[in-house]
C-alpha cells in the first residue's frame, strides 16, 4: 500500500536492526485517516471472504481492526492481555510468548463474543515472529472458528512469522513488507 510506505519512509524510525519505531501514527498517536484507508484495503483485499468478525489483541491492533471491521461492516474483538495470576471463567486463552521482550502474555477473549462456525479475518499491527497471531490461531481453534486469513499492517519478512503463518495455510496480506532495514533505511519487498 503505497500511502502507508510512503508514511513509514517519512515518519518511521529504525531503532536497530529489527526494530521500526512508528508511534507517531500506528503505536502511540494514532492517524485515523490512514487508519481508514488501511481498513478499506484489508476490506479489499479479503473481499472474496466471507467474514462474519474481526479478531486482534490489544493495544495496538485495536486501531486497524477496528476501522477494517468499519469498512467489512463486522463486529471486532479484541484479546485481552491478562496479567493476573488467576483467569476468569468463560474465557478462552492462549500464551504469547514475545522473543523481542523475553515475556510471556496470557491472551484471553471471553467466550459469549465467538461462536463456533464464525469466519473470523485476523489484523494485526505488526508481524515479526508470529506469535501474536498463533496465539489468535489457537483461541480460533478451540473455539472451533474458521480463520479466513490475517490481515497485517506491516510485516517484517526478515523474521520467523510469515512462514509460521505460511506453514499454517493462512491466507496473509500485509499493507507494508518490510525486506529489511539498512543504515537506518528501511527497505520494502
Ligand atoms: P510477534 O507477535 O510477531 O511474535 O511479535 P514479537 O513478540 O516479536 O513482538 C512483541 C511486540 O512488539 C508486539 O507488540 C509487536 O506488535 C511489537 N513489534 C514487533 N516488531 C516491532 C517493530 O519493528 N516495531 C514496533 N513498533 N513494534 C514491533 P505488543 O507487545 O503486543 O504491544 P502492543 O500491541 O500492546 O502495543
Ligand atoms: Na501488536
Ligand atoms: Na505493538
Amino acid at each position: 500500500m503505497k500511502l502507508l510506505e510512503e508514511r513509514i519512509q517519512k515518519d518511521g524510525r529504525v531503532l536497530n536492526e529489527d526494530v521500526l519505531k512508528v508511534d507517531s501514527f500506528l503505536n502511540h498517536q494514532i492517524d485515523p485517516e490512514l487508519m481508514q484507508a488501511m481498513g478499506q484495503e484489508f476490506a479489499r483485499l479479503f473481499a472474496n471472504e466471507k467474514i462474519d468478525k474481526v479478531l486482534t489483541v490489544e493495544t495496538s491492533g485495536i486501531a486497524p481492526a477496528v476501522f477494517a471491521g468499519l469498512a467489512l461492516h463486522v463486529p471486532v474483538v479484541f484479546a485481552r492481555k491478562n496479567k493476573s495470576l488467576t483467569l476468569p471463567d468463560n474465557v478462552w486463552t492462549a500464551d504469547v510468548y514475545s522473543f523481542t521482550k523475553q515475556t510471556t502474555n496470557h491472551i484471553m477473549i471471553d467466550k459469549r463474543f465467538l461462536t463456533a462456525g464464525e469466519n473470523v479475518l485476523i489484523i494485526d499491527d505488526f508481524l515479526a515472529n508470529g506469535q501474536a497471531v498463533d496465539g489468535l490461531l489457537t483461541i480460533a481453534q478451540d473455539a472451533d472458528l474458521h480463520v479466513v486469513g490475517a490481515g497485517i499492517v506491516i510485516e517484517k519478512t526478515f523474521q520467523k512469522g510469515r512462514q509460521l503463518l505460511d506453514e499454517r495455510g493462512i491466507h496473509v496480506e500485509s499493507l507494508a513488507r518490510i525486506k529489511a532495514f539498512v543504515n537506518g533505511q528501511v527497505e520494502f519487498l
